[in-house]
Formats: C-alpha cells, structure tokens, sequence
C-alpha cells in the first residue's frame, strides 16, 4: 500500500526540534510539556534540553527581601552560570525553540548565559523560535531576544507568548507573593480576586495546539512565520 511514508520510494525523515528551555517555577516546562505533545503526534522527533543553573535557583525564593533583591539583579540582567549543554544539542535540527521566563522585562539570567556563551556557534544559520512564560510584561523581552537572536546568526521567523491570565493589579502582586513564598491564592483578601499562579489548562491545551501547528508546518514545508501565536487566550 502506498502510503505518504513511501511515495516515490523514499522514505521520509521525521522533522527534528529541539526545545532548549529554563524554567524557574515550572510554568515555560508544563507549556513545553504540552508543546512537544503536539509536535509528536504530527511526528516530530523531539529532543528537550533544560538549563542547569551551577548552583540551583530554588522556586519559592523564600522571603520578601531576597525576592525584591532578585527583581533589582535580574533588571540589570545578572547572568546565571550554568552547566555545559549536552552535545546532542549541536546535531541538526529543522526548528529549536528557546523558551524561558521574563524576568523584569528580560530573558532569564541562565538563558543569557547560555546565549554570550553558546548562542554564536550554537544559534547560527538556525531557525530559532522563541516562547515566552511571563505574567504579562513581554514586549521588552521579545525585542531584546530578537536582536541578540539575530546577531548570533539565527532566523527568528516568529514567537510565541504565554501570560498570566489573573488581572491586575492581583496579577503582580500574586506573582511576588508566590516568589516570596506566601500563598496568595489562600488569603482572604488577595485570594478573592487572584484565584491561581501561573497558567491555566486552557492555555496548556493552547500550547498544545501550537505544537500540532507547528509540527504540520514543518512537515509541509509552510512558513512559520505567517502564523499566529498571540491569541486571547495567551495575551489577555
Ligand atoms: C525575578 C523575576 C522577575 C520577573 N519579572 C517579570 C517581568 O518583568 N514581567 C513579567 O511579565 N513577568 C515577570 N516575572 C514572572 C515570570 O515571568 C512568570 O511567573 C513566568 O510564568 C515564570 O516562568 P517559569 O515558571 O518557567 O520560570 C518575573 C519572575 C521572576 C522570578
């Protein structure tokens, strides 16, 4: 039987992406998470490659002090020393997707590590799709990323944006709460109006959309960079 594998005799190679990715209180990993389901069962090979901090950052940072202390470091954005990447991360790969946090309104300290020490050899000639995990202050971020992006030599044809859904002002102060260690889901006033940290399922499934289009996308070949990616659901 004739099959799309085996038209023509030839059999095709599954497309190959690479996630590289940090993730400080796990949010950009259950949106990756999600992803690469999507991207396999368009039959996409996926190969994930998390950024190992030297010394581990822990989620929750602990008290309000050494949160607000991180929010001033990180604005002047402190490098993160982290481990060597693995070497399956110099094979080929049709798409790598770099995905992480914004932390005040830059890439994480570990991906800009990664970026000054690996993104000029590792990130030239490549396709380079970043996604963002922020409660809802990325635009800085996104412009920042692009252009170190672009001068290490990579082809940004798009990116993606997931925000916190709660509103404001319960967002922010929800977000440093939970940093700081607190629950501010639990308490009585905060509580009412700031219901959960993070994503929500919808935006996992969302992700996992994404991924599928994605996946389809490699496979036929369609530009990446006629789709997309900020909707209601992600961008409030
Ligand atoms: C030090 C620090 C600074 C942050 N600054 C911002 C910011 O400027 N804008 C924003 O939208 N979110 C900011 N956030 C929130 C994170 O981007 C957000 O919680 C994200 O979903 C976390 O992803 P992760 O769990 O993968 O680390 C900050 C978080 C931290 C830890």
């Amino acid at each position: 039987m004739e099959t799309a594998e085996n038209k023509g005799g030839v059999p095709r190679q599954p497309q190959r992406v690479l996630l590289l990715y940090y993730s400080f209180s796990g949010q950009t990993m259950g949106l990756l998470n999600r992803l690469a389901v999507g991207l396999k069962e368009q039959g996409v090979e996926v190969v994930m490659e998390k950024l190992r901090p030297v010394e581990p950052l822990r989620f929750p940072i602990g008290t309000v002090m050494a949160t607000f202390k991180m929010m001033i470091i990180t604005l002047f954005r402190r490098r993160v020393a982290i481990e060597e990447l693995s070497d399956v991360c110099r094979q080929e790969f049709e798409l790598i997707i770099l995905a992480g946090p914004t932390w005040s309104y830059n890439p994480s300290g570990p991906i800009l590590t990664m970026l000054d020490r690996d993104g000029p050899v590792l990130l030239r000639d490549r396709v380079v799709l970043p996604l963002i995990s922020c409660r809802g202050y990325w635009r800085m971020h996104w412009y920042g990323l692009r252009s170190i992006l672009r001068r290490c030599g990579a082809a940004v044809p798009n990116y993606m944006v997931f925000s916190h859904p709660s509103p404001e002002p319960w967002r922010t102060i929800g977000v440093f709460l939970k940093l700081a260690g607190k629950n501010p889901e639990r308490a009585m006033l905060i509580g009412r109006y700031y219901r959960r940290f993070g994503h929500t399922r919808q935006q996992m499934d969302e992700a996992w959309s994404f991924g599928r289009m994605i996946g389809e996308a490699l496979q036929n070949g369609t530009p990446l960079a006629g789709f997309n990616f900020l909707n209601k659901i992600s961008v409030p």
